[in-house]
């Protein structure tokens, strides 16, 4: 109680804020079903439920307000506890899936090592069954903050991707001054040698590749890919969020037999500007945000032969 005590003194006003609500969510608790067992309070780092006379009891002066993780009530073991608001209700609880149907780690990692970025698609469509499993998984991500800030954007078929990409890259035309030695150089002070090496090492190829390229009739933006996703967060989101979605769902193309390659280079160069406004207005690209990040999918139309190792920058143990 004494702890408890000192949270109420953080009674915050606001709950806190995504761009599809800024309300708290709610959380009732049946007394009668509720046995005590305090797996709920163990499970919510919000302080929202504390135990008295061996009941789970709601602590109006939590830390932030319950953000409608549902956690306590995904873990009652009762159904005593319901959680709604922030765009969550009770019915929002789903099937656990047993632990038998669960991959394991040989599988796991088999996967991983099988997957390789793939630029060389079939001619064949990808059917909206598939495109609907993608999301299904895709969506069970974790979110920084629910309900998730995370925007998807579908483009799908070959003819949308090959004009949104016909379209990116005459739009890059009107940006390409970015790549002018005097604009690098202007820019340099403020950010710094790293940027500067990755844009005449990276970027200036890059623009010729996307822009020059395409005119000679080859498509390196988006590779004539049948599917592409675009993950994308809000101005309330962690930048994370839209990139772990991304992940997940490039991994579930991969389980489903597609080949996948993620879009580095479209996001950033959408973000600032008055054209980068239009761009985004044209496709119904509802906000800036910090990060965001492109996913193609496709039948894959090569198939390699064994997998590469990778190495991380440094793996290190705190002492
Ligand atoms: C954040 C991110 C952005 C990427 N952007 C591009 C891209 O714009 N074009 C591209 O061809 N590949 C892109 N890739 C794919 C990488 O080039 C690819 O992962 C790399 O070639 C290694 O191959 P692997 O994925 O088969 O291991 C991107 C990968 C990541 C993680």
């Amino acid at each position: 109680m004494h702890f408890l005590g000192f949270i109420k003194t953080q009674n915050l006003i606001m709950a806190i804020p995504t761009s599809r609500t800024k309300e708290k969510g709610k959380i009732t608790i049946d007394e009668n079903m509720c046995e005590g067992c305090g797996n709920c309070i163990k499970v919510c780092k919000d302080f929202t439920i504390y135990l008295e006379g061996k009941k789970a009891k709601i602590n109006e002066n939590s830390l932030f307000g319950c953000i409608a993780c549902a956690h306590c009530m995904a873990i009652c073991p009762t159904g005593a506890i319901r959680v709604h608001g922030r765009e969550l209700s009770a019915n929002d609880l789903i099937h656990l899936p047993k632990k038998a149907e669960m991959t394991g780690y040989e599988a796991f990692l088999a996967m991983l090592l099988r997957r390789r970025s793939i630029r060389e698609f079939k001619n064949k469509e990808v059917d909206q069954h598939l495109i609907d499993q993608i999301l299904a998984a895709a969506v069970t991500a974790p979110m920084g903050l629910p309900p998730s800030d995370v925007n998807v954007l579908i483009f799908k078929g070959f003819e949308k991707n090959a004009a949104f990409a016909k379209d990116y890259s005459e739009y890059l035309k009107g940006i390409r001054y970015m790549t002018s030695p005097l604009f690098l150089g202007l820019m340099r002070p403020f950010w710094g040698k790293e940027n500067d090496e990755m844009f005449k090492g990276f970027i200036n190829p890059l623009f010729k590749a996307y822009v020059d390229e395409m005119k000679n009739g080859h498509n390196y933006i988006n590779y004539d890919a049948p599917l592409a996703m675009y993950f994308y967060g809000t101005p309330y989101s962690d930048p994370a969020d839209p990139i772990i979605a991304a992940t997940y769902a490039m991994l579930a193309g991969e389980t489903l037999g597609l080949g996948t390659c993620m879009l580095g280079a479209i996001h950033p160069f959408i973000q600032n500007g008055s054209k980068a406004r239009t761009f985004r207005k044209k496709y119904g690209i509802r906000y800036k945000s910090r990060e965001g990040l492109f996913v193609i999918f496709g039948h894959p139309a090569v198939k390699y032969h064994k997998a590469v190792k990778r190495t991380f920058a440094s793996v290190d143990y705190v002492n």
